[in-house]
């Protein structure tokens, strides 16, 4: 008797989590300039690695690169373009506006909520 109860508070006692309870998704919308363009987009302001969640913030390389194409958007006039691994989108949708057409894509379901 003793040992079922045992048992029982044991069972109690256990935390069942599920991957919920390790992401953040606490998205904020949030505004970045790049020359006259004008982004907002939630997304974290903070790195989580789990999972690969990387792409649920804007990262400086994309800032550097952002800032790049705003001075030169000469060169992305009338292009076709596919953005591998975009994250919450930031360059897809700064190229969005001066190509003729462009693709977002990532293969992480939680990133993809951010959008
Ligand atoms: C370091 S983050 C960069 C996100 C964004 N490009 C930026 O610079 O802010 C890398 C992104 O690539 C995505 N990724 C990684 N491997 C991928 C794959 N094989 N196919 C599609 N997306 C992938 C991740 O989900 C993540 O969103």
């Amino acid at each position: 008797m003793e040992r079922k109860e045992d048992q029982q508070k044991e069972e109690e006692d256990i935390v069942c989590l599920d991957e919920s309870f390790f992401i953040n998704d606490n998205y904020q919308l949030t505004t970045f300039t790049f020359g006259s363009q004008v982004i907002q987009l939630f997304c974290l302001h903070s790195a989580s690695t789990d999972f690969d969640l990387t792409g649920q913030l804007v990262w400086p390389g994309a800032m550097l690169l952002n800032d790049y194409l705003s001075k030169n958007d000469e060169m992305l006039q009338g292009c076709s373009a596919i953005e591998l691994g975009s994250g919450v989108g930031i360059t897809g949708i700064l190229c969005s506006r001066f190509c003729r057409d462009f693709v977002l894509t990532d293969h992480n379901d939680e990133v993809l909520k951010a959008r």
